[in-house]
């Protein structure tokens, strides 16, 4: 479990988030929803650590820092660098190997479960340059999960990304939840929130609601959130 404490995070004294109170159990798959501009980034870096909190605090149980696999938004991963997907995925396990640990067969064996897992089975050599938007986020999960970590961090990892590949990747998240892993990932589309994630947590600088998906995404919580009537009207 992950007990959220009085959790206020500034940026140079502007408060982001604001007396966050909450609790995220073991197992669960969590949507993290809110307007833009919400701290809902900023919520995901206060739980990992890299952010320090103006005051409150984050408290684990069980599972801690070490056990996070984080996926960041892919704007803010540079496709530039030369560098292949074999490389760029293995580069997941580095925490865990070292910096200039060999290909060992068991890694080489990993990496391929990892790459078939998410789709790509077969473009290990391909420069990261020369993928597609959805092949590029597929190989940001292979990185994430590669990892074998308990507790599954995305952010945003369904933005621009084709509904095929959406698709693929929501199965992927599903199956990491269903062998027991919690999974807390922020979503725009309030439809995919519906679908695939049975709790949901509702920020607006502060904690507007979390619960169940249902409970959490009512009209009166939304406006409540900020949100404009016409999303709220289609929900
Ligand atoms: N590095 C930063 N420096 C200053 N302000 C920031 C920084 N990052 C985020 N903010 C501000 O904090 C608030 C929350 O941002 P963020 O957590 O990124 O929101 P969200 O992910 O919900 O869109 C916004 O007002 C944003 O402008
Ligand atoms: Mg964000």
């Amino acid at each position: 479990m992950i007990k959220i404490s009085q959790l206020t995070v500034h940026y140079q004294n502007i408060p982001a988030l604001e007396n966050i109170n909450t609790e995220i159990h073991q197992g669960e798959m969590l949507a993290v929803v809110g307007a833009n501009g919400a701290g809902k980034s900023t919520l995901l870096k206060a739980v990992m650590g890299q952010l320090k909190p103006a005051a409150g605090c984050v408290e684990f149980q069980k599972y801690g820092l070490k056990n996070i696999a984080y996926l960041p938004q892919s704007q803010k991963v540079d496709r530039s660098f030369p560098i292949t997907v074999k490389e760029f995925v293995s580069a997941g396990t580095w925490r865990k190997t070292g910096l200039w640990r060999a290909f060992t067969p068991l890694l080489n064996k990993q990496l391929s479960a990892c790459l078939s897992q998410v789709g790509l089975k077969n473009s290990e050599h391909k420069q990261i340059g020369e993928l597609s938007g959805g092949q590029f986020q597929r190989m940001l999960f292979a990185r994430m999960l590669i990892q074998d970590a308990q507790i599954l961090i995305l952010d945003e990892p369904f933005n621009s990304v084709d509904m095929h590949t959406t698709r693929d990747l929501a199965a992927v998240i599903q199956a990491c939840h269903a062998a027991g892993k919690t999974v807390i990932a922020v979503i725009h589309d309030m439809h995919l929130v519906k679908q695939y994630f049975p709790e949901a947590l509702l920020l607006a600088g502060r904690l507007i609601a979390k619960g169940p998906t249902e409970q959490v995404l009512t009209q009166d919580n939304m406006c409540k959130a900020g949100f404009h009537p016409a999303v709220v009207n289609e929900l």
